[in-house]
């Protein structure tokens, strides 16, 4: 079935963080987007699709004032912290005995992992975010009720069950053998089925025993096409907790590198402490990592230097995760937003253009997907968000001396939020408009 839309429309077509911005971005006044079983058929100025015929008797959904933009990824975010979401007053390790751990228990319970997960999925797509690579509970039941609520919705998800075997309250520990077992039951049962893709998911360093990463590095090994997911530098007791731990591994990275947990489709969140060697050596080996500067502010881990993790002569690839509940919101806006200001806590400036980059096609490069998603041009699937730039009487105010796309997008980036998603559209289905219940 085809379908069309209408609007304004951004989308990248290489990086802006390493070639001047203008020439990586293809930007159109008034486009043109066809959708056909799925995927993106077509895209031009409409008055060259109309020209061409492209436009006679489709269903064209018009966003007049709207961009549109590729679907948001979000490359790091906890489903079943939700409810904790705002927890106060606490430092990482704290934060996880006070607010994570005791929420996390409830997630054996597959009604209540899939109340919550449906509310998960549903809030992605109300602030435009179509793939998101998403930590689990340690209970296989929690993968379950996330995939199935993704699968139904066509969605393209990541997902895994979270590993711990140590370092966390009895109700949440598996082992080094039920931990390899029940994961590689999920990936039989869901990597691969519809859009979804299995993470092997061992929750952080401390938490995990010697033998246990070597075990998610055999089975990662085993299943090539499955990804990682892990926490690395994000607190300076956390890494200490870690060096006490590995008194013989040389870096953070070390730790993982040394059971076999880097590579291609390896994203680490945080960095925030992060030192060159470990950057150079994400960079040589294809590990990516997930900016998640709304926890970082939140939980006052630190600041990630993100020009020295693009330093041109070895750029590590970056997305942005929401880290919610350590985070503080679902939206890519707010999370660039949160990017943006941290950059200027180190004196560096963040353009518009490479933070929307970095919350689409960079965070499908970052999960190693960039040939599927975060983009929009013919052969890739139509996840899209349309977005109103002026959402709101001040995001109007602004919107309206804008005079060009980047300071358009800027104001839309620091003014805007979930009220600024008109629709989300996932696999070329409208799944959510804004004012439309359901
Ligand atoms: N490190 C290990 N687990 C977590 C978590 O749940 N949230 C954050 N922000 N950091 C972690
Ligand atoms: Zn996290």
């Amino acid at each position: 079935m085809q379908r069309g839309l209408r609007g304004r429309a951004i989308t990248f077509i290489a990086d802006p963080f390493l070639q001047d911005p203008l020439t990586c971005v293809r930007h159109w006044e008034d486009a043109l987007i066809l959708v056909e079983d799925g995927r993106i058929a077509y895209v031009d100025d409409y008055a060259a699709g109309v020209r061409a015929g492209r436009s006679v008797e489709l269903e064209i959904d018009e966003y007049p004032g709207a961009i549109i933009c590729p679907g948001f990824i979000d490359t790091h975010v906890h489903f079943p912290q939700l409810e904790i979401i705002g927890g106060f007053g606490a430092h990482l390790l704290e934060w996880l005995e006070r607010y994570a751990f005791p929420a996390e228990q409830k997630f054996g319970d597959i009604d209540y992992a899939t109340r919550i997960a449906d509310l998960f999925v549903r809030e992605l797509l109300r602030n435009g975010t179509t793939t998101a690579s998403v930590y689990c509970t340690v209970h296989p039941e929690s993968v379950e009720a996330l995939f199935s609520e993704a699968h139904r919705r066509n969605m393209r998800m990541i997902a895994g069950k979270v590993m711990m075997d140590r370092n966390a309250p009895a109700a949440l520990l598996d082992t080094v053998e039920s931990s390899y077992r029940q994961s590689l039951q999920l990936i039989e049962r869901w990597h691969g089925v519809g859009r979804q893709l299995y993470c092997i998911t061992p929750r952080f360093a401390p938490t995990s025993s010697d033998a246990q990463l070597a075990a998610a590095g055999h089975l990662w090994a085993e299943h090539p096409g499955t990804h990682m997911q892990t926490h690395i530098c994000e607190n300076v007791t956390e890494i200490e907790r870690m060096r006490e731990l590995f008194p013989d591994r040389s870096s953070y990275l070390d730790v993982y590198r040394h059971a076999g947990l880097v590579g291609e489709r390896a994203i680490f969140g945080h960095a925030i402490h992060m030192q060159e060697e470990d950057f150079a050596a994400c960079h040589n080996d294809g590990s990516a990592i997930a900016h998640c500067p709304t926890s970082n502010f939140f939980l006052g881990s630190g600041l990630f230097r993100m020009f020295d993790a693009r330093d041109p002569s070895r750029p590590v690839t970056i997305g942005l995760g929401t880290d919610v509940g350590g985070g503080t919101s679902l939206s890519q806006l707010r999370t660039m937003a949160a990017a943006y200001e941290t950059g200027r806590l180190c004196n560096t400036t963040i353009s518009p253009l490479q933070a929307l980059y970095l919350a689409t096609r960079g965070g499908a490069e970052a999960l190693s997907l960039d040939a599927y998603i975060g983009s929009i041009a013919p052969g890739y699937e139509a996840d899209l968000v349309v977005l109103d730039p002026a959402a709101t009487p001040v995001m109007k105010l602004r919107a309206d001396r804008s005079e060009s796309i980047s300071d358009l997008l800027f104001g839309l980036i620091m003014l805007g939020d979930d009220r600024a998603v008109r629709a989300t559209y996932v696999a070329g289905e409208p799944l959510y408009r804004s004012g439309i219940a359901g």
